[in-house]
């Protein structure tokens, strides 16, 4: 994607906020012939900071690019970087694309002309249309972290990618639907995914497919539909499923949002969720805890959206040149059921940040 005067007035007049805590503003310095490049395991040349070895969070500008608030996972998520940038002494310029991409294609593209910024921070909207400000980040010496989503570009363009296995999560999805069915003659599964382009919804839709024949689900034609993170539209493509056809058995919904609209459609046409249909979501979000307890979720497969330790960590280590950061650090994730029981499921919520 070109970057225009057009793309450069879309990001004026859209929402930049910016948390001055720290001084921040410790240049990096764009990779010179003289001294060594210093290059992570997957190729990615470092640009180190003049302040390295010795830079703190206080010598860190971070130029974060969210994709929107399409969800209580992308508000987690948010505070995560918001509060954490604050306890550390982070300077946070924080900018929300309201879910367009030419948003965050324009706004990365100002972070890379900020001399004040040390690094940005991408959750990428889809896997590709970033080329060009990659390419950009490193003559201008910013230091790039994929947080929550992953993009289809070479590691030789990130330093590290934060964020959760979305195939494993398609996989787990799979193995927990196949326990529900296990005593269903039927397996019919109706797909919510998410937003079309998004490597969660890709992937998870992936690793679904992967292991849904270990127990004989399939996904008939004309059952899988995006419902975009949100609790409406899932709703309404519930409804016109239903419509279509009442053979069906399970729901897999790519966030707790989609499975929440899936189980307002499911009671409106009658059916009970959790006994007629069963109802699988992820994020695993208070909302989806909600309806774990009552029953209605039969179950919800955990992604960790508090990422930001562990971002604002890795960029340190880049401004101080550490070579030795993994390509990708996957979250640490788990998986809640219905069957749990109404008081233990509240006992972990209560222990829970989101
Ligand atoms: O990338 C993570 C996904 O993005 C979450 O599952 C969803 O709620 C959010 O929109």
């Amino acid at each position: 994607m070109k970057i225009t005067k057009k793309l450069l007035g879309v990001t004026l007049g859209t929402v930049l906020v910016t948390f001055l805590v720290g001084c921040g503003a410790a240049t990096t310095v764009a990779p010179t012939a003289t001294a060594a490049p210093k290059m992570t395991t997957g190729g990615y040349v470092i640009p180190v900071a003049k302040c390295a070895p010795n830079c703190t969070y206080k010598d860190m500008t971070v130029g974060f690019i969210q994709t929107g608030s399409e969800s209580g996972w992308r508000a987690a998520n948010t505070s995560s970087f918001k509060e954490t940038a604050t306890q550390l002494g982070v300077t946070l310029k924080f900018y929300d694309a309201q879910n367009k991409i030419e948003n965050q294609v324009s706004s990365f593209h100002q972070f890379n002309q900020d001399s004040s910024v040390t690094a940005v921070v991408l959750a990428a909207l889809d896997v590709t249309g970033y080329d060009d400000v990659l390419a950009e980040a490193k003559t201008q010496g910013k230091i790039v972290v994929l947080e929550d989503r992953r993009i289809d570009a070479a590691p030789t363009n990130y330093y590290t990618y934060i964020g959760s296995d979305f195939i494993e999560e398609g996989h787990k999805s799979a193995a927990a639907l196949c326990d529900l069915l296990k005593n269903s003659a039927h397996k019919n599964v109706a797909e919510i995914s998410g937003a079309v382009g998004a490597s969660a919804a890709i992937d998870r839709a992936k690793g679904f497919r992967e292991k849904m024949g270990d127990c004989g689900m399939t996904i008939p034609d004309g059952l899988s539909q995006t419902g975009n993170w949100g609790v409406p539209e899932s709703k309404a493509v519930m409804a016109a499923f239903l419509k279509k056809t009442t053979d069906i058995q399970a729901v897999f919904a790519h966030n707790d949002e989609e499975a929440i609209g899936a189980i307002q459609a499911i009671e409106e046409a009658g059916l009970k969720p959790g006994t007629d249909i069963f109802v699988l979501g992820l994020d695993a979000t208070a909302d989806g805890f909600k309806y774990l307890i009552s029953g209605e979720l039969s179950a919800d497969i955990e992604c960790n959206p508090l990422l930001a330790p562990q971002v604002y960590e890795a960029i340190l280590k880049a401004m101080n040149g550490d070579t030795t950061v993994q390509t990708w650090t996957p979250s640490q994730e788990g998986q809640f059921f219905a069957a749990q029981g109404a008081d233990a499921l509240k006992a972990i919520l209560a222990t829970r940040k989101y």
